[in-house]
């Protein structure tokens, strides 16, 4: 998604430094070149020839060494990302510093209205310290965009806030930045992963959805200006950044969950896959074996058809994931439940269904329907999410 963008990257002299390599890679492989600013004290912690291997050679490190290139590198660049950022970079382009390669450039971007996110990453004694808390509160107030840092064991032995933030964090906020923003206005309500039914202390009834599409629709929608809630079952999955995320557990929690933050939501995509079924009677006490013959099964609620009979409901887009090419039951689930939509696939397919990376899927509206091949079920979520746009129109 980043083919033919221009990242201008900042390295300075943090110990996370040597994970710039991995911001290059991970933005290369997006399709995007990536110019390279290196300061003095970021060069004792990774040399020049890693990211001039790294980048193809776009590396600059001196401002007199490549006269003007501190202008020529931000106005040939999309987007100026400053990752590590350490406290004295923070500070220096707060306050107007221009002396060096990378403060003079950050200066010059700063005049271009273009996006600017920096990754700080530091000690937490420097992180909590109210100086640098004003001016990272002042780079803020100015549209510079920060992702992390993290809380967690930091370099020096310590724990507290101050991790530089994942690279896939960071790579995702570059994503977001150059993403035309053509859900903002919209609030969109999604559902993930599976839902547990318990029998006993011990044991539940659930299914082997991992979770990974909702989050996919979650992450794309937010990427794309939408202010998103993410309901989930218990999953492993990494929210997204930006994600307004509740944890559910049962079929009635997240039916609850749903039923608490539907009217104020422009569009609904339920991808969670609720256990069918769960028992008459939870019982307190650890099932015994021979009482197998007890279990009495009643249906839980179908909340894609509760939300479907709501009168002021909004966009409202299903799953359907089936055993075998069973297409017919997911067209007549459309019809069935009101919905404007859904999604059929089948999840015994190679590369499809559940804790896979990758989806098949056919998208089903009540004017037709598109097959789309095998793709990244981040790549689904954006065919999903440009269909329900096409929807939106139609009604609106
Ligand atoms: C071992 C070591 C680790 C450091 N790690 C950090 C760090 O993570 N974050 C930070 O803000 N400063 C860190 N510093 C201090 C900076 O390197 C120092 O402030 C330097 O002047 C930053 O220059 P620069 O912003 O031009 O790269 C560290 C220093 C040393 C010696």
């Amino acid at each position: 998604m980043l083919n033919g963008k221009s990242i201008l990257l900042g390295i300075t002299g943090s110990i996370a430094a040597y994970k710039s390599i991995d911001i290059i890679k991970g933005l290369r492989q997006e399709g995007a070149s990536v110019q390279v600013i290196m300061t003095k004290a970021s060069r004792h912690f990774i040399s020049p020839l890693s990211i001039e291997i790294a980048s193809d050679g776009n590396v600059y490190c001196d401002m007199f060494e490549s006269p003007l290139s501190h202008l020529s590198l931000p106005a040939d660049s999309d987007l100026f990302v400053i990752a590590p950022a350490t406290a004295n970079i923070i500070s220096k382009y707060a306050n107007g510093s221009a002396d060096d390669l990378l403060s003079a450039a950050m200066l010059a971007f700063s005049s271009l209205s273009r996006p600017m996110i920096i990754a700080p990453a530091m000690n937490w004694k420097m992180y909590e310290s109210p100086v640098f808390q004003r001016n990272l509160k002042y780079l803020i107030s100015i549209g510079v965009k920060t992702v992390g840092p993290e809380r967690g064991s930091l370099a020096c032995g310590e724990e507290g806030i101050g991790r530089m933030a994942d690279i896939g964090r960071i790579i995702e906020a570059i994503k977001g930045s150059m993403q035309e923003q053509d859900l903002a206005g919209d609030n969109i309500l999604v559902t993930a992963g599976p839902t547990r039914e318990y029998i006993d202390p011990i044991r539940y009834i659930s299914n082997r959805s991992s979770g990974k599409m909702g989050y996919a629709i979650a992450k794309i929608a937010k990427r794309r200006g939408a202010e998103v809630t993410l309901i989930s079952g218990p999953t492993s999955v990494v929210p997204p950044d930006g994600v307004n995320i509740i944890n559910t557990e049962t079929t009635n929690d997240m039916y609850k969950a749903v039923m608490d933050n539907i009217s104020w939501s422009s569009i609904f995509v339920m991808s969670a896959a609720v256990a069918d079924f769960m028992p008459a009677e939870t019982k307190k006490e650890k099932i015994e074996k021979g009482d197998v013959s007890l279990l009495n099964l009643i249906k839980t609620t179908d909340i894609l058809k509760e939300v479907g009979k709501l009168k002021d409901r909004p966009i409202v887009v299903g799953f359907s994931a089936e055993v075998g090419y069973k297409i017919e039951r997911a067209r007549r689930k459309l019809f069935e439940k009101g919905l404007d939509m859904i999604v059929f696939n089948d999840v015994t397919a190679d590369g499809s269904g559940f804790d896979v990376d990758t989806n098949e899927v056919v998208i089903i509206d009540r004017e037709g329907e598109r097959k789309l091949p095998m793709m990244s079920k981040e790549d689904v979520a954006m065919k999903i999410l440009d269909k329900i746009k096409g929807i939106k129109k139609t009604y609106g």
